[in-house]
């Protein structure tokens, strides 16, 4: 969370600063702010809200100058007002900063102490008294940062800004990441490479603990020992060009549009065109031998891992140990020798996630990233990774993330099983073909599009949503009835549609929307007698099924939508997507701010 951009240029660097600004605000918008040099002095705009605030605070009072930093806020320590907007300076630093510093009281207090004056409740402000503190004992910038470095704990990714120096920037990082572009006779600092695309594609991204020293030409890295080190300058394959919505109204809406697309795209990695055979990359390790596979991520990725747990366990007979990444990386859980660990991520930054992975590291676990940012830190530290190929994901809800990952996870499931000889060849054509359907079953779904923004207007008066489904479909009710929350800021709930009448159906009446994902399957009939459970007690019923499903039940339901009939197999990855629309055409009726939620950001970099 929190975006951070630097730039030593040759020409006006604000309008730079809130283009590299607009393309990470999917990280916090809580507030922005942008500081420059104007004849040595630091200068500063802020604004509470988006960074278009900013914008007009900067129409009023333009900001000069070649050097400077700016940053987008997702709120820690602090409530998102102009006093807490970054960057937060003294007359001789100015600096920005994502995560979290842990120690800031005790510094802060030093420093008041020492006679510093704070104006902000953020722990990041301590950061510029820091530094001053020891720029005032006649130290260079390099060295008073690396001493403040010292003092700090936590989780951070800092930009600072000297006055008095109109040719230096000093970047550092300890868990959040941070790039450094190499331009034409201009340098950059970035939180990534997406940043920075408009200006270089030439990116060097800091290891953990190190800092950097850039001047107009050049960058000189330090490790945490000081010791000066060489790190890879890479192109990336960041467009440069600011995505755009096209036709849509949102990007979430373009998002769910794109998936018969993208999974196509993603498949094409993974799935042989002409013998349709299910093909992965080599993997450092032996699909047939994993004793056990640990699944970890956060938020619509953790749902996704949660529908490979059935799948692997089903289709491929491997034991599946799963969990969110914020519990797992604390839960000291022993992990079995030769196991493998799936990390699931979207941004491939989250800090939970990370974690869990480096924690899966030390217990001797090879890792295996399902990521979308291939230049990422999940996808730097992992043994292997399958990439998804969703590209860029701009909606702060999840959408095309998550059928992609469901994708490669599919692919991985079968080909699990095939090494493991738990599936014969018919079925393993058989279910491949189902895969290999999935882009044009997948747009046949969106064509019930205005159907579910017709049925949106039922969720929309709802106070409470319940989500239900069995076996692989449970998962899509918990991810339908996350997207709801996110977005439309309705309660929701989805439940195991047996574990129902140990709670949740107490809840039941008129008013509550039940929303059934039911593909025919073999525990269709179980979760058919859930619903007319609920359908007893006055429950509203939203039934998504197949022709055959609806025959049996349609009837008694609110209303039912007729997806279409396919392998139970990869029925999850096509149910997500009326349920993404219903979530999305709600909080269009309720009038949300839809791709940026509020408290809400895409790439969560603190723990
Ligand atoms: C945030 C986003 C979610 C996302 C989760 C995990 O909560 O709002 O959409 O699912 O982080 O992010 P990741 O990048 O690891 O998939």
């Amino acid at each position: 969370m929190c975006g951070i951009v630097g730039i030593i240029g040759k020409r006006e660097v604000t309008p730079l600063l809130i283009e590299g600004l607009k393309r990470l605000e999917y990280r916090g918008y809580d507030s922005a702010g942008v500081a420059t040099l104007v004849n040595g002095h630091i200068k500063r705009r802020r604004a509470q809200g988006r960074i278009a605030n900013l914008e007009a605070k900067l129409q009023e009072r333009p900001l000069t100058g070649t050097v400077g930093i700016a940053h987008t806020r997702w709120a820690t320590h602090g409530v998102p007002n102009e006093v807490n907007a970054h960057p937060h300076a003294t007359d001789r630093v100015a600096i920005i900063h994502n995560g979290i510093i842990e120690n800031f009281q005790e510094i802060k207090s030093e420093l008041i102490a020492a006679g510093h004056t704070f104006e902000s409740q953020t722990d990041s402000e301590v950061v510029a008294h820091l530094v001053t503190h020891y720029l005032n004992q006649q130290m260079r910038p390099k060295e008073a940062v690396a001493a403040a470095l010292k003092r700090l704990h936590g989780a951070f990714a800092l930009a600072l800004m000297f006055a008095g120096e109109h040719d230096l920037l000093i970047g550092a990082r300890r868990g959040p990441p941070l790039a450094v572009g190499y331009g034409d006779g201009e340098m950059y600092l970035g939180s990534d490479a997406l940043a920075l695309a408009a200006l270089t594609r030439k990116i060097c991204y800091l290891e953990d603990g190190d800092y950097v020293v850039v001047n107009g030409r050049s960058a000189e890295i330090y490790d945490a020992n000081d010791r000066a080190v060489a790190r890879k300058v890479v192109e990336t394959a960041a467009s440069g060009a600011l995505i755009g919505k096209g036709q849509f109204p949102h990007f979430m809406l373009k998002e769910i549009y794109e998936q018969p697309a993208v999974i196509g795209d993603t498949l094409a990695s993974y799935l042989n065109p002409a013998t349709f055979a299910i093909n992965l990359p080599a993997l450092p390790f032996d699909l047939a031998k994993v004793p056990r596979f640990t699944i970890t991520a956060c938020g619509t990725a953790y749902y996704a891992g949660f529908v490979a747990k059935y799948w692997l366990e089903q289709v491929a007979r491997v034991p599946v140990e799963l969990d969110v990444a914020s519990e797992l990386r604390y839960r000291n859980a022993p992990l079995p020798a030769g196991g493998v660990m799936i990390v699931v991520s979207q941004s491939g930054e989250t800090a939970d996630t990370l974690a869990a992975l480096r924690y899966g590291k030390e217990q001797k676990q090879k890792v295996l990233a399902v990521v979308n940012v291939p230049e990422s830190s999940i996808a730097r530290e992992a043994d292997a990774v399958l990439p998804t190929r969703a590209g860029p994901e701009i909606g702060v809800a999840s959408t095309k993330a998550f059928t992609t990952q469901l994708t490669v996870l599919a692919a991985l499931a079968l080909a699990t099983a095939r090494a493991r000889g738990t599936i014969d060849k018919a079925r393993e054509a058989k279910l491949s073909h189902a895969i290999a359907e999935v882009p044009a079953r997948a747009a046949e779904v969106l064509a019930h599009d205005k159907q579910l923004k017709l049925i949106a207007h039922v969720v929309a008066h709802a106070r409470d949503v319940l989500y239900l489904g069995r076996g692989p479909s449970y998962p899509i009710a918990l991810e339908g009835a996350l997207k709801l929350k996110e977005i439309s800021y309705i309660h929701a709930e989805g439940y195991a549609a047996g574990e129902m009448k140990h709670g949740p159906i107490a809840l039941i009446d008129e008013q509550v929307p039940i929303i059934v994902v039911a593909p025919s399957d073999e525990l269709f009939d179980k979760t058919a007698s859930n619903t007319q459970e609920t359908v007893a007690r006055g429950g509203k019923v939203i039934f998504l099924s197949d022709k055959a499903g609806i025959e049996k039940l349609g009837d008694i339901a609110l209303t039912s939508v007729e997806l279409p009939a396919v392998d139970p197999f990869v029925a999850p990855i096509l149910y997500a997507i009326p349920v993404q629309l219903l979530a999305y055409h709600t909080a269009v009726i309720k009038g949300t701010d839809v791709d940026k939620p509020r408290n809400l950001a895409k790439s969560v970099t603190v723990e």
